[in-house]
């Protein structure tokens, strides 16, 4: 991951092109760090043509008359005059080996690995690592060098081209480092003075706030070896004289200020978050100090850059990797900071900005909708796509769409009861937190004063692995004598064709029958719509719930002897949708297709808030008439914004090409059961026997998996430790369960990394990682991307199996 070291200021050297001056510029930087006495590390990650015409040799031999502070290395390096990638393949060719080029891991860890030697000598200095080519010229792999070294994130010089062209080569390249988040102190380039370019790009990136320093160019090559060594001495003499003025020396101050203005800022950035922020669902009362604030300097793949100021020893990285255990609250799917979702997001800006959308349309929005509805998980039963910004909105318009699709087929509705009308759903559920969304649930720790639970919560009965078995738990309400019900597999619980024929499932209806007669018996409000989070109720604990409770649930509403005007169903996929789950949605699997189903979180790949409402076309049909009014008046300023709609699109891209290639196909066959099938329809990313192991843990009450989540529930700590402030409000089991911290003091020790001695971590980079996570009272969960290497979850595994195995019950 990134590198920030105080007594060790490092930065990147990128070219506009190839053959723009980049070594010499290189050199020039060298010799003048060396000349105010730093010491000095260049690193030439690889190098391609003659070994004495290499960059690191030329760098060398140039350094000066404090050559003795220098040290130079080359890490990868092949003879062909050539870009890297083939330079590679000719090498294999010729040795007559077949051999594949090093892979972009092993190549970043190489240059990780050599960066953390240099800053381990302790000595102050500064590093220069001077990459090939252009800002996109490959590297080994062939993987374009932005995006191999984007791991590093080390901060960048651009030495921008001089020649013909260079002044857009010079701008492109600039804009692709912005694109991928890369931090540019200075453009350096040559004064050439015919093309002038110097002149047109010095105001044009003083304007954008980016430094320029124009040096004068080197000599032109000289008839023989030694006249033109000397020349170039000369050159180098002039350029970074010992009297330490110049240009050159210009841009070294220029460097050191940004170098120490970064680590000030960062270090400024806890207390001033603790001036000025208002965090959410935090209570400040609990925050101590600056210590407990995550500074995230930037972000790749599952991993969170994080800034510690006190880092030990002090030789270390100041910027640590983290793991994103929580997958940004959910959000993230192919990996933060992905090239892809953010050139797709800029390239929509470009073109629409935001637009708004009534009456019109775009294709970014038009692609998503069309897509979404006939491929995606609208397939087979919806027929519009309504785009909000969230996923509260999104639940927001659900209602507001179930309720009017209702009401329009109830007769002798009085306008009271419409005011009254309420809906069904689980206790536990979670549905946003605008007030609306609030109101379809109970009342908990996440309500509000001007809440009202409009609507009959169902106690769930629930799935999980118990000790290594897959069990069902009824709740008493639903049965009072079975309690409990075992299956053989994660298949058997979730085949719910076989299930409906279960004694299980009868008991199930009589109960829903039985509960919703007396509900309409009672008749003081009308039951207007059934509200399910499928699967799983995430922010309620993550509670996995029996899938035939839910299944019963549905048809229990649309059963004519019950109701004359069936509820309409909405399922809220906003967590647990697009594979969050490991299914691009769940009507598929209950065997029941919603009316209603809402979308967020993995939508936009994390990138930024859109969500998106699915309606059939009887609800539609609800809103539809020749008045104004009968509309569907609701919007939000950026709905549909083009840039969200964009970069969903893309991730749903990318996502299809995920689910057809390996990772998946591997961890669908592990979890498929021996023979009985090929490939499983639930499977999970985590390992069968890991999580049957963790569920026989001694500090463990149950553990369940699906999809990227892992949900660790721990035995309860009792309500001893609840704290009496959050007591004293109206005290549920949900909000006890909120309040424990027994999850977060057992895992305590995940969070910081640990060094096996000389092992590389699975985090890009190879350096040790701290795991964050959430814990939602005493259930920790764990949530990768769509994306994350095996590698790494089995490095998670492995940590939580040690810090868990090696807790005692006291
Ligand atoms: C099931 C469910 N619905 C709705 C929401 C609200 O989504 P948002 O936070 O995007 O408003 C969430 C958020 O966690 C959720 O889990
Ligand atoms: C959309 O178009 C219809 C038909 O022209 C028009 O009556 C209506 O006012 C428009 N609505 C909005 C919000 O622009
Ligand atoms: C967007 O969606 C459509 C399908 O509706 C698809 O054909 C197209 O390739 C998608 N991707 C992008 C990046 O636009
Ligand atoms: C969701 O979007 C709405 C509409 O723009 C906004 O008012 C609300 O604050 C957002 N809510 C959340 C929880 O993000």
């Amino acid at each position: 991951m990134s590198h920030l070291y105080r007594h060790l200021r490092i930065h990147q050297i990128f070219g506009a092109n190839t053959d723009v001056g980049k070594t010499v510029i290189a050199a020039a930087l060298v010799r003048a760090s060396t000349l105010t006495n730093h010491n000095t590390f260049y690193l030439k990650p690889v190098s391609t043509g003659p070994p004495q015409h290499a960059d690191d040799v030329h760098v060398e031999r140039y350094a000066g008359p404090h050559r003795h502070l220098l040290n130079t290395q080359c890490l990868f390096r092949y003879e062909d005059p050539v870009s890297p990638h083939l330079a590679v393949r000719m090498a294999s060719q010729r040795s007559g080996v077949e051999s594949s080029a090093p892979s972009d891991e092993t190549f970043v860890n190489a240059v990780a690995e050599h960066i953390r030697a240099c800053a381990r000598t302790g000595k102050p200095g500064h590093m220069y690592v001077e990459t090939a080519g252009g800002v996109h010229s490959p590297t080994l792999s062939g993987t374009t060098q932005l995006e191999s070294y984007r791991p590093l994130f080390l901060p960048t010089v651009l030495v921008g081209d001089s020649k013909l062209g260079g002044i857009s080569s010079t701008i492109s390249s600039y804009e692709s480092l912005v694109l991928r988040g890369y931090i540019v102190d200075a453009i350096l380039l040559f004064r050439d003075d015919y093309y002038r370019n110097y002149e047109y790009l010095s105001p044009y990136f003083a304007e954008r706030g980016v430094h320029v320093t124009s040096l004068h160019p080197p000599p032109p090559l000289q008839g023989n070896v030694n006249e033109d060594i000397s020349a170039t001495e000369a050159y180098y003499a002039n350029l970074a004289p010992r009297s330490l003025d110049g240009e050159i020396f210009h841009a070294l101050r220029h460097l050191n200020e940004c170098h120490a203005h970064r680590i000030k800022e960062l270090d400024s950035m806890p207390r001033r978050t603790l001036d000025s922020i208002w965090w959410p669902f935090v209570q400040h009362g609990l925050v101590k100090s600056e210590k407990d604030v995550t500074v995230i300097d930037s972000a790749w793949a599952d991993f969170f850059s994080v800034y510690d100021s006190s880092s030990e020893p002090s030789t270390c990285s100041l910027l640590a990797p983290k793991l994103d255990g929580s997958a940004s609250w959910w959000t993230q799917a192919v990996g933060h900071a992905h090239p892809s979702l953010a050139l797709a997001a800029a390239n929509a800006a470009g073109r629409y900005g935001h637009v708004m959308f009534p009456n019109a349309t775009h294709l970014p929005a038009l692609k998503l909708a069309e897509r979404l509805v006939h491929e995606g998980p609208g397939v087979g039963w919806a027929s519009r796509a309504f785009f909000t910004d969230n996923g509260s909105t999104g639940m927001e318009v659900a209602l507001k769409m179930a309720l009017r699709s209702f009401s329009i087929n109830e007769k002798e509705l009085t306008p009271r009861d419409k005011k009254d009308l309420w809906i069904v759903g689980l206790k536990g559920s979670y549905h946003g937190d605008t007030i609306g969304a609030m109101d379809a649930t109970e009342e908990g720790v996440y309500t509000c004063e001007w809440h009202q639970s409009k609507g009959f919560w169902f106690e769930p009965p629930t799935v999980a692995i118990k000790n290594g078995n897959f069990v069902v738990s009824v709740p008493s309400p639903i049965s009072p004598s079975t309690s409990s019900v075992h299956f053989d597999d994660l298949h058997s619980v979730y085949d719910i064709e076989n299930r409906l024929h279960s004694p299980l499932a009868d008991i199930y209806r009589t109960h829903v029958r039985n509960t919703l007669q007396a509900l309409r018996r009672k008749g003081e409000r009308k039951l207007a719509a059934l509200v399910l989070e499928p699967i799983v109720m995430g922010a309620g604990g993550m509670i996995f719930v029996d899938p035939l409770f839910q299944r019963v649930l549905v048809d229990a509403v649309r059963d004519k002897s019950l109701f004359e005007n069936p509820l309409p169903v909405i399922f809220d996929e906003v967590f647990v949708g697009l594979y969050r789950l490991g299914m691009k949605s769940f009507g598929p699997l209950l065997g029941v297709n919603p009316d209603i189903a809402v979308y967020a979180k993995i939508l936009t790949g994390g990138v930024l808030p859109l969500s998106v409402t699915l309606a059939s076309e009887r609800v539609f049909q609800a809103f539809n008439s020749p008045s104004k009014v009968d509309a569907l008046l609701h919007g939000h300023s950026y709905t549909a914004h083009a840039v969200g709609c964009q970069v969903a699109n893309t991730t749903l891209d990318m996502i299809e090409m995920l689910s057809q290639q390996d990772p998946w196909r591997l961890a669908r066959e592990k979890w498929s059961c021996g023979a009985r099938r090929e490939s499983a329809v639930v499977w999970s990313f985590w390992d069968p026997g890991f999580v049957r192991s963790v569920s026989r843990l001694a500090v463990v009450h149950e553990a369940m998996t699906l999809g990227t989540v892992l949900v660790i529930k721990f035995k309860d700590d009792g309500a001893g430790k609840v704290l009496p402030s959050l007591r004293a409000l109206s005290c549920r089991k949900q909000l006890l369960g909120y309040a424990s911290h027994t999850a977060q003091s057992l895992l305590r020790s995940i969070e910081s990394p640990v060094c096996e001695s000389g092992a590389l971590s699975a985090a890009p980079g190879g350096a040790p990682f701290g795991i964050h996570y959430r814990t939602l009272g005493n259930v920790a969960y764990f949530m990768t991307s769509l994306n994350t290497p095996l590698q790494t979850i089995e490095e998670i595994e492995n940590r939580l199996w040690k810090t868990l195995s090696a807790t005692h019950v006291n």
